[in-house]
């Protein structure tokens, strides 16, 4: 006991003295909005989630940045840190203040975000794996400050997992299944059965995106938590003669825990003279980034009508286009028991990258969890869309989906399914269990597709709402406004293969770099 306890004194001292030797540190956060109404920042990001942070943390090495949080902060709190209570989050959901907001979909399917520093990836299932090749070339990004990006990121907040033994045990049902080539351990989006990485430390510690901050220049990012944003300032210059222009100033917010009425405002620094201007940010997720917009007067002008928001800027892709790809998860135990919570750590990939499949342990209440296999169709067809229901920041919007309208989700999910129900059914797997071998009998296409009508859930990789080329330009710019940006996975058309997380935390830092090197190269006085 003393000898375990000296050793744990000696591991908690190292790893101190290495961040501490690194300088790195985490900046400065408040949840006092008197604090920073009416205070000027270069750059005001909104939402400190998967990507928000990496992106302040990146900005702040030449700016002042403003990060405004809705939720509180990640540290100290066991159900974001602790893996032991991965999934426990999504069980203990309140309207206004848990770390995670449920919603329900249109469609009827029960879903979960982030309400918290570090956004979603504090309440995931932490598996990171890079985006493939195709989907970088696809969106025309500099592939070798991709690279860097990523490696940026990993080289903080990603773990080579220790495999559990259901997770050895999942990886021989795939292989079983014929998801082949093996891949060991690899951050690639490549066919077969693979391990991925993980923001769960080998002690059990989950690292969100909030981690990044520290990578910043602490000094110049101001963290504002539990202030939700409410909607945008703009200003329009109809000078005479000079062509109009509408800008962003600014954002309005207000406490989250929803304790006074006040409006409080920041804004962005208006340079003297012509230099140029920083940006406000949207990074607040597929459904909050919308939203914003909506509640600033930028989206479908009937629809803003409908609200009595006053117009800003017509523009009919805002809420368009949403979508989560369509999963089917089948319980491989017989009854609910009660092992430890386990996060993802391997993943099979078949069918040309269309069908991703893992499995875990999840809580379904204190003392009890299933153990789900569950896989996802990587790109559906299907889309719906993201309404306003109210005009109060702080509830969710409505969202549809349309899981598997289209005959071509249908056809795929069928497919999906019984590739699903042989891994599920593989000796592998019935032999960890104690399964019979007569339980093995396969279900018929019918039986499968009412299997995909009937039990059509979430993956949690919904994304779009203000995708590229609808609502925002290659550089992230909102149409037809100046100084306003969307930077969040509410700007993909398709969900980059496996899984986001990786790829948000890369965007976050890769528009960052391209902001500052665009900065860095502006003549200051045009
Ligand atoms: C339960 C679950 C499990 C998942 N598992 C995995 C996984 O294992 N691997 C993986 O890669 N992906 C996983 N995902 C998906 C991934 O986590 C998300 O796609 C990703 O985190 C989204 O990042 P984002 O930056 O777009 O949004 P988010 O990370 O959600 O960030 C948005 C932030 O904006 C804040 N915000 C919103 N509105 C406002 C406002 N008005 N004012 C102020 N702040 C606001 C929110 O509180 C939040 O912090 C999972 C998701 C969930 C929900
Ligand atoms: C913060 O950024 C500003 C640019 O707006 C810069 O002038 C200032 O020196 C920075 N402050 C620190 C402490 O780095
Ligand atoms: C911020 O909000 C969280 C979640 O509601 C809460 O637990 C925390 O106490 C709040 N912090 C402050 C300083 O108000
Ligand atoms: C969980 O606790 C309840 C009540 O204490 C008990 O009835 C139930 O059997 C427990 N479940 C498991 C899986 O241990």
């Amino acid at each position: 006991m003393l000898h375990s306890l000296g050793l744990l004194t000696i591991i908690v001292y190292f790893q101190f003295n290495l961040s501490f030797s690194q300088g790195n540190e985490l900046p400065y956060m408040t949840s006092d909005v008197k604090e920073v109404s009416g205070k000027l920042f270069d750059y005001i990001i909104v939402g400190g989630g998967t990507t928000g942070c990496p992106l302040a943390a990146t900005l702040s090495q030449d700016f002042s940045v403003l990060l405004v949080e809705r939720g509180g902060s990640p540290y100290g709190n066991p159900l974001v840190i602790d893996k032991r209570y991965y999934g426990f989050s999504l069980l203990q959901t309140d309207e206004f203040s848990s770390v995670a907001q449920s919603f329900i979909s249109k469609d009827g399917v029960k879903n979960h975000r982030g309400r918290v520093l570090g956004g979603s990836s504090a309440i995931n299932g932490g598996f990171y794996s890079r985006a493939s090749d195709a989907f970088v070339e696809r969106a025309g990004w500099d592939e070798e400050l991709v690279k860097e990006s990523y490696e940026w990121v990993e080289s903080r907040v990603v773990f080579t997992p220790e495999l559990t033994p259901w997770q050895i045990v999942f990886e021989f049902g795939l292989l079983e299944a014929g998801i082949l080539p093996y891949n060991g351990y690899s951050l690639e989006h490549i066919e077969g059965t693979k391990v991925g990485g993980s923001v769960f430390d080998n002690w059990g510690k989950r690292h969100t995106s909030a981690d990044l901050l520290e990578a910043g220049n602490p000094k110049n990012i101001t963290v504002l938590l539990n202030a939700t944003v409410k909607n945008i300032i703009f200003h329009t210059n109809d000078d005479a003669g000079k062509e109009t222009e509408t800008r962003a100033w600014g954002i309005r917010f207000i406490k989250s825990d929803g304790s006074s009425n006040k409006i409080h405002e920041a804004y962005l620094h208006r340079p003297k003279n012509s230099s140029p201007w920083g940006d406000v940010i949207l990074s607040s997720g597929a459904l909050g980034s919308p939203q914003i917009l909506l509640l600033s007067g930028i989206g479908p002008q009937e629809h803003l009508k409908d609200f009595d928001i006053p117009l800003i800027q017509h523009l009919k892709g805002v809420g368009q286009g949403m979508q989560d790809n369509p999963c089917i998860a089948l319980l491989v135990d017989k009854m609910p028991m009660n092992r430890l919570p386990e996060p993802p750590q391997v993943v099979g990939i078949a069918d040309g990258l269309r069908f991703i499949i893992e499995a875990g342990v999840a809580p379904i209440s204190f003392n009890a969890s299933r153990m789900p296999i569950a896989a996802k169709i990587a790109f559906p067809v299907s889309r719906g869309k993201l309404e306003l229901q109210s005009t109060d920041p702080r509830q969710n919007p409505s969202v549809e989906f349309n899981y598997l309208e289209k005959d071509k989700d249908m056809n795929q999910c069928v497919k999906m399914a019984e590739l699903l129900e042989r891994v599920a059914k593989s000796e592998s797997i019935a032999l960890f269990l104690g399964l019979k071998p007569q339980e093995k009998l396969m279900s018929s296409t019918d039986e499968l597709r009412k299997l995909c009508k009937n039990n059509v859930r979430t993956y949690y990789h919904y994304h779009g709402g203000c995708a590229i080329g609808s609502v925002v330009d290659d550089d992230y710019k909102v149409y037809s406004v100046n100084g306003l940006k969307v930077i969040d996975g509410s700007t993909f058309q398709e969900s980059p293969g496996t899984n986001p997380m990786a790829t948000l935390m890369m965007l976050g830092r890769y528009q960052g770099i391209k902001l500052l090197r665009q900065r860095r190269d502006a003549p200051s006085n045009l």
